[in-house]
């Protein structure tokens, strides 16, 4: 389909294999794809870039879940909800859209897998950057009697903080929302308290874990991720499924670097800290892990237990192998951090991650390197 000379331009060659893709996949006929290829040569040529209609957004916002290596998730890839937001020019217009996004994910707690995409990065002067990790999270201080909230926010926060973000100074300030357009002074905007759905932690059986009162918020939505389709790099592009309970169960809140709860969690069922072989750690990790699928379900909402995720994930293995599709796969993320060895992933250690687009991948964080 494309000559030589088309072949030394890396985005005509992003392009024509993912629109080939496209096309093949959802069973287009070739000549709409041979119609549609000769399109974005010559828009490529003539502009040094083309514009994806939205199907192609869709499908390919859908692949690059399908593609990632780390998620357990996936038997859900064709479910992705994607929201085009490629229109919103200004701070205020992107963070209103990353409002709608909250609001619509979150569903009251009926969490619907989204993902909203703005425009992409077309040159240094033409770049939206999104500082969030995730679009709700929690701030982190160091503080004289230590860190205050989650550690892992501290430099983010300090952002905040120099922004003129002022946090209440809790363990569970939720950080703002914070755009930057075309390497200008970025703007943060408070996210309302309305938008932001929390779970209070209870235990099923235990009545003092419940004066503990911790929480956690709702829906995870990765906001730092840089989604690449056919060649266009959409560098904010925002999405959401729903947690598996260990991701807060047994990081979130039980890693030392993390909100380090296990101590506290112990102590509340009496078991023997002094030593490794009473195994409080592993008690006070399925304690809460209990507690936290217990809560999550009471309010109604979406959660899923890693068993049944690794169950899932079996299926979604399954139904690509009779796709013909390989399955590209990290195994040390895949297996859930509680308990790996009693579920099925574990045995497939053999599984192989490689280079595939579409994708979601890391991208440099704007701060850190932000000078003055
Ligand atoms: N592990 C991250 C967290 O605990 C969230 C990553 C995405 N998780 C998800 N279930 N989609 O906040």
């Amino acid at each position: 389909m494309i000559n030589d000379v088309n072949k030394l331009n890396p985005m005509i060659r992003e392009a024509e294999r993912f629109l080939r893709n496209f096309h093949e996949e959802n069973g287009l006929p070739l000549d709409e794809y041979e119609e549609r290829m000769q399109q974005v040569i010559t828009l490529i040529r003539e502009t040094g870039t083309y514009t994806h209609t939205f199907e192609e957004l869709k499908y390919g916002a859908r692949i690059a879940w399908r593609n990632n290596s780390r998620c357990i998730g996936r038997l859900f890839w064709d479910s992705l909800e994607v929201i085009d937001e490629r229109a919103a020019e200004t701070e205020q217009s992107i963070a209103d859209a990353l409002l709608r996004h909250i609001a619509y994910a979150t569903n009251e707690g009926r969490i619907r897998s989204t993902l909203t995409v703005f425009a992409p990065e077309l040159s240094d002067r033409s770049n939206i950057r999104i500082w969030n990790h995730q679009l709700i999270r929690y701030a982190g201080y160091q503080t004289a009697e230590g860190i205050v909230g989650d550690p892992a926010s501290i430099a983010f926060t300090e952002q905040c903080l120099q922004l003129g973000w002022r946090g209440q100074g809790t363990k569970y300030d939720v950080l703002p929302l914070v755009v930057q357009l075309n390497g200008r002074e970025p703007k943060w905007f408070p996210i309302p308290e309305a938008y932001i759905k929390e779970v209070e932690l209870v235990h099923p059986d235990c009545e003092a874990f419940n004066q503990l009162q911790l929480k956690w918020y709702a829906v995870p939505i990765l906001a730092d991720l840089v989604l690449d389709i056919g060649g266009i790099r959409y560098n904010a592009a925002p999405f959401n499924g729903w947690y598996m309970g260990t991701e807060i169960g047994s990081r979130n809140m039980a890693d030392i670097d993390r909100f380090n709860e296990l101590p506290a969690i112990a102590d509340v069922f009496g078991l023997d800290r002094t030593t490794n072989t009473s195994l409080w750690k592993d008690r006070a990790i399925l304690e809460l892990n209990t507690a936290i699928i217990h809560s999550y379900k009471r309010n109604g909402v979406s959660i899923v237990d890693h068993h049944t995720a690794a169950e899932q994930f079996m299926r979604f293995m399954k139904r690509e192998q009779d796709q013909e599709r390989s399955v590209n796969a990290r195994w040390s993320w895949l297996i859930p951090p509680m308990s790996p060895a009693a579920t099925p992933i574990w045995n497939q250690s053999d599984l192989e991650e490689c280079p595939v687009k579409p994708d979601f991948s890391a991208q440099q964080c704007p701060y850190e390197t932000r000078k003055g």
